[in-house]
């Protein structure tokens, strides 16, 4: 382990996986640790890897699923004899069949899949209002994902065996993209461009006198509305807001984190 290479691959437009991963990775303790960020697509580039590389995967769940966004991103790597660890964030609803999506994405990528996890991270449509799995990955959640760290160094070193995990294929279909577009209250907005830098798929444009958000790009991922240090930014979008209320009163129970070793 201590001449591997430890490499944490994440997409987190607002920042729970990511989170949840440094902690894993804290618990690994390993000597190298290369971060490669998805969240922006010209800065990902195609890369290989080997038996000298560990790597930690982590994805939020949407609608179910792994966000196509992300298994766009993730087609840059390959690898030969690679053990890998997946991990899944999603905001205490259900991950569906996230992992099991990710786990045959990685096999067919090259990797070879030694222990996955899911953990809940503060829903992206959680707000005042409707609070949903707010403030996790909370202390314990934390924890718990640095000793899951501990546990898969161990793994590293051993023989390969297949992990199982939960889903079924064919996988439960997407939902319909929407077309929404977040709104900018332009006398709030100081044009700091946070909300440029963070979003994953170059929706935003700043100009001097507007802003301009291409309701076709926008994966409403929630990253610009949460970064908006003037809260100048909402998706007040009834379906939206909609889900937000059922989620908030249906999914009040706290999950806990999944292993799978
Ligand atoms: C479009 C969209 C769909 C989502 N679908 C689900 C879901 O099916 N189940 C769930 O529990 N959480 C769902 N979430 C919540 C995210 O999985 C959760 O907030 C996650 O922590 C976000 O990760 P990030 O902070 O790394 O972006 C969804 C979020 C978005 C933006």
């Amino acid at each position: 382990m201590e001449n591997k290479n430890l490499n944490l691959i994440y997409f987190s437009p607002t920042n729970t996986t990511k989170k949840v991963l440094d902690a894993i990775a804290n618990g690994v303790n390993s000597q190298k640790v290369n971060k490669i960020d998805l969240i922006k697509e010209n800065n990902v580039k195609k890369q290989n890897f080997s038996d000298d590389d560990f790597v930690i995967i982590g994805v939020p769940v949407y609608s179910g699923r792994i966000p196509i966004t992300v298994i766009n991103r993730l087609k840059n790597f390959k690898a030969i004899n690679t053990k890998a660890v997946l991990v899944v964030v999603y905001g205490n609803r259900q991950y569906g069949d996230a992992l099991l999506e990710l786990k045959n994405l990685a096999v067919e990528l090259g990797f070879l899949p030694i222990a996955a996890a899911a953990f809940i991270g503060e829903h992206s449509f959680s707000s005042s209002k409707y609070p949903i799995a707010n403030g996790r990955p909370n202390l314990t959640d934390m924890k718990f994902a640095e000793d899951f760290g501990e546990r898969i160094k161990t793994k590293f070193g051993m023989k390969y065996s297949e992990i199982k995990v939960p889903g079924n294929y064919p996988y439960i279909e997407r939902l319909d993209k929407f077309i929404l577009k977040p709104k900018i209250d332009l006398e709030l907005c100081k044009r700091c461009g946070l909300c440029q830098e963070v979003c994953s798929v170059y929706a935003i444009s700043i100009f001097d006198d507007k802003i301009e958000i291409d309701e076709k790009l926008c994966i409403y991922c929630h990253a610009c509305v949460k970064i908006c240090p003037q809260n100048a930014i909402t998706i007040d979008d009834k379906r939206i807001i909609g889900f937000s209320k059922i989620l908030h009163e249906k999914c009040k129970q706290p999950k806990e984190p999944e292993i799978f070793l």
